[in-house]
């Protein structure tokens, strides 16, 4: 069983996708850090974010090892990802790789924007995981100050727009709720409450076997 959770910045889906996959004893790729893993490749050689052949190039070279690094996990990266998964030669690169994830084992979670309508459009589940702009600012700018990285709340939320129009606006696969995805919005959820909410979709077709 394949389940696919898609949505926009700080939903709260990686959160819910590690959750179930525990839960469920499935294998989980947060695609997001292929993206982040790409832009980080090219900022260490020194290059532009905006130069396709490269981050083409970057996209192709990626092996698993690249994935454990501590730096694709900051939100300087997040934004750099954005940049350069909008290119149409990078999601194509990365296509294969998370199709192969998928269907490596009895069944996987995989998280991102595309994974419902692109990456996996056969999945058993699929959950897209959202809330509001202000509540996922609210939540990001929670975790920064926890983290030691005191930020405006203001520019939280700024940052949090201008991801969201651009991960929606591109041409290519641009995030969107797939026409078979259960909408769980955790406005007002707390993880708790997501994560029933989901086992509860799982668990209705048939859970994984
Ligand atoms: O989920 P995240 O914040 O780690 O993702 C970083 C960026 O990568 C996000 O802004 C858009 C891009 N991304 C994508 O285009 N498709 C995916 N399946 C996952 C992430």
């Amino acid at each position: 069983m394949v389940i696919a959770i898609d949505g926009p910045a700080a939903s709260g889906k990686g959160t819910l996708a590690k959750r179930l996959a525990a839960h469920y004893r499935l294998p989980h790729l947060d695609t997001g850090l292929l993206y982040r893993a790409v832009a980080l490749a090219l900022l260490d050689a020194g290059l532009d974010l905006a130069d396709r052949a490269a981050a083409a190039a970057a996209a192709r070279a990626l092996s698993p090892e690249f994935l454990g690094d501590a730096r694709l996990r900051g939100s300087a990266m997040g934004e750099a990802a954005s940049i350069v998964s909008a290119q149409p030669e990078v999601r194509a690169a990365l296509l294969d790789w998370q199709r192969r994830f998928a269907g490596s084992a009895a069944g996987a979670v995989l998280d991102g924007r595309d994974i419902g309508t692109v990456v996996c459009p056969d999945a058993a589940v699929k959950l897209f995981v959202t809330a509001s702009a202000e509540e996922r600012a609210r939540r990001r700018h929670r975790e920064l100050d926890g983290r030691g990285e005191p930020v405006a709340y203001e520019a939280v939320l700024s940052d949090i727009l201008r991801r969201d129009a651009r991960d929606a606006d591109r041409s290519a696969a641009p995030l969107r709720v797939a026409e078979d995805a259960v909408v769980i919005d955790t406005t007002e959820l707390d993880a708790d409450a997501a994560f029933r909410a989901a086992t509860g979709v799982v668990d209705g077709r048939g859970g994984p076997q």
